[in-house]
């Protein structure tokens, strides 16, 4: 039986203590080799489709009838998750649904996705690597400032917060400041086969670019929104939403 469902409490406990400490928790072995492999098989079958550039799917309906979405529908799976998020913040999540996204990364639109630093909606983030560049200089790493924020109290602050930070001129700054060594991030290197959690709502992320010729394709499962329900919570949702369909449309033009 996969870890990843019903949890046990004494592994449940370790992750939380090295998402809280070290800034992330790495589950080895979760995902069994065939299970990676069908999820490869599906991720090529796509690919092709997108013309070989980046793509992202977003939610059960773009994803339906894969693994990803049967894994986030899974009972044990969303046990797993809501026992983290209880032992992080000392309470039940207000929504408990799970909420997966399947990143492409590849082709010359890879490369604009990356490096888009960002807190994510929900509280709790799980990746899951597909495919993963074993070569060359830059192989899309995660790129993480762990728990670089509390959650906010007031969802407009959050709001102001991300405006702030999530937008060109801001991201120039920060990996400007990250080239010159003036900040140091957290660079994760990840293997397929694990899978990682992090607080995704409270570190502030982005992936590393890979070449053009090469493709990183990672699952995401996200978890607890902490101001479920706000109207604020649902445009970004359906903004992020936007976002996946505009690079895709800007993929397949330049296909
Ligand atoms: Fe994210």
């Amino acid at each position: 039986m996969s870890p990843l469902y019903n949890i046990d409490d004494a592994l449940a406990q370790r992750l939380v203590a090295d998402m809280n400490h070290q800034g992330h928790a790495v589950l080895e072995g979760a995902i069994a080799p065939a299970a990676l492999q069908a999820l490869r098989e599906y991720v090529d079958a796509h690919a092709a489709r997108h013309g070989k550039q980046y793509f992202a799917y977003h939610g059960y309906q773009a994803l339906d009838g894969s693994a990803l979405a049967q894994l986030g529908l899974a009972a044990g799976f969303r046990a797993t998750l809501a026992r983290l998020h209880e032992l992080g913040t000392g309470k039940a999540a207000a929504e408990p649904q799970v909420f997966p996204v399947l990143r492409c990364v590849q082709g010359g639109s890879g490369q604009k996705e990356s490096n888009a630093f960002h807190y994510d909606a929900t509280l709790i983030t799980m990746l899951l690597p597909i495919n993963i560049p074993t070569e060359g200089e830059q192989r899309g790493d995660l790129v993480l400032f762990p728990n670089s924020r509390r959650v906010r109290g007031n969802v407009l602050f959050n709001v102001i917060e991300k405006a702030l930070l999530q937008n060109t001129f801001s991201r120039r700054l920060l990996l400007a400041c990250i080239e010159r060594g003036w900040l140091k991030p957290t660079l994760l290197r990840i293997v397929p086969g694990n899978v990682y959690f992090f607080w995704g709502y409270r570190s502030l992320h982005a992936n590393q670019p890979c070449a053009p010729s090469v493709r990183r394709a990672t699952a995401l499962f996200h978890y607890g929104d902490p101001h479920a329900g706000s109207f604020t919570t649902r445009l970004i949702l359906k903004l992020n939403q936007r976002r996946a369909r505009r690079a895709v449309a800007r993929a397949t033009d330049t296909a």
